[in-house]
Parts: structure tokens; sequence; C-alpha cells
């Protein structure tokens, strides 16, 4: 596929055929995602593909109460798990959600799914001293994560990104081997989507771009 169109077509499946994905297709995504870029070259990243069943039942039992608890976060207006506004949502409404979403709600369903996780040890972290949660660790592992999305669109396939298993983080880890120093990015569904894409949307270049200053004048075209 031409660039411009995979990067305005990949969109996220959360529900897959039964097709499987072979290894050797998911070797050549992988295979071309490793040219991210990433902070000093230094390519820390580490994919793991859970294949074993009882694994994944055991990661999406992980997962449960966070989609619930976020699921009822969403239902009541907040974005849910944000780092600057705490939620307002009691236990006994996260209690009464149901726990079902696609692909984060059923790993069994996907043809393959990751966990990518990143070596604390070669990130820069410029943004560790500041008084609020770090996103620059981030810049060093997620051009690697979309990479393998637009690969796995390149493919025909479909994917999807998710982060529902950082919350619970080191019994994620003790369970996958993880060591210390890594950190869990991203689980990775992908596999051939029941649904094609409809029309992705996104802002506008002019709604969120300013000339010199925050509220600066917009970057329109021509
Ligand atoms: C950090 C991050 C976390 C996400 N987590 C989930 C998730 O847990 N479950 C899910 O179905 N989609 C998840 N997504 C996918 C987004 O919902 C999706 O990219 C967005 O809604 C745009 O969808 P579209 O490309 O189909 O328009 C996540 C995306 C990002 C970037």
């Amino acid at each position: 596929m031409e660039t411009y169109d995979v990067m305005t077509t990949t969109f996220a499946a959360r529900s897959f055929t039964s097709k499987p994905v072979s290894r050797d297709t998911l070797h050549r995504i992988l295979d071309h995602a490793r040219f991210a870029p990433s902070g000093g070259n230094r390519q820390g990243w580490r994919v793991i593909s859970i294949e074993n069943s009882d694994l994944r039942e055991k990661l999406q039992n992980l997962m449960t109460p966070t989609i619930k608890a976020y699921k009822a976060m969403a239902m009541a207006g907040e974005t849910p798990f944000n780092s600057l506004e705490a939620s307002l949502v009691d236990q006994a409404t996260i209690d009464a959600t149901s726990s079902e979403m696609p692909f984060a709600g059923n790993l069994a369903q996907a043809p393959v799914v990751l966990v990518v996780t990143v070596d604390l040890k070669k990130v820069t972290a410029f943004d560790q001293d500041l008084d609020r949660v770090g996103v620059i660790p981030g810049a060093s592992i997620y051009p690697f994560v979309w990479n393998i999305l637009l690969a796995a669109r390149n493919e025909n396939l479909g994917g999807v990104l998710t982060t529902f298993i950082a919350h619970q983080e080191p019994r994620a880890k003790a369970l996958l081997g993880i060591p210390d120093h890594h950190a869990i990015a991203a689980m990775i569904g992908i596999g051939e989507p029941t649904q094609q894409l409809t029309k992705l949307k996104r802002r506008a270049v002019s709604d969120f771009t300013a000339i010199d200053h925050f509220q600066g004048e917009p970057l329109n075209s021509g």
C-alpha cells in the first residue's frame, strides 16, 4: 500500500475472524516495525507473543476489574484514569458495570496477542523531575508499537493498541517473567478484521495547530 493510504486507513480493529496469522506474517510485520525510531537508537523493546490459552485467560482476568472501572468512568462522562482529576465513580457502580469489551474483553478471540515491553534502563525520561505524569519515555516505544499496526494494515490485517494490562503491571510481569526494569507499554491484538474500515474521524489540521503561541493562528494550507 502507498504510505499515505496506510496512514489514513489504519483503524482500530477489535474483532477478528478465526483466520490464523502465521508466525511468518508476524515475523514480517515485526521485521518492518523494528525500523522505528527510539531515543539514542537504543531500541529497548521486547515483544512477547501470547499463544498459550491459559496465559491469555490469566491476562484476561487481570484486566477485568480495570475494564469495568474504565467503562464506568467513561459512562459517567469522565476521561478514565486521567492523571489530573480523580474519579467520582464509586465502587458499587464499577461492580455493577459489565466487563464486555471487544478484544481487551475477549483475548481468546484474537489470532495474535502481543505484549510489548520497554527497557527503562534504555529510555531517557527528560520529564522525570516534573510534577506531572511522564510522557517522554513513551516516545521511545510507541513509534515502534504504531509501526506494528501500520505493518499489519499493510498485510491487509487489522489490529488495536490497548494499555489496560499496565494497570495490573506487577502481576502481569510476574505471569510473563518480565524483569523489574522493563515496563509494559502495550498489549496489541492482530488478525483479519470482521468489519472493514469506515472513514476515520480525526480533527482537522487547523483545529490542532498554532503559529508561534499555543493560542496562535492555525496552520492552514495554501
Ligand atoms: C493509548 C491507547 C490505548 C487504547 N486502548 C484501547 C483499548 O483498550 N481498547 C480498544 O478497543 N481500543 C483502544 N485503543 C484504540 C482507540 O480507541 C482508537 O485508536 C481510537 O478510538 C481511534 O479509532 P479508529 O482508528 O478506528 O478511528 C487505544 C488507543 C490508544 C492510542
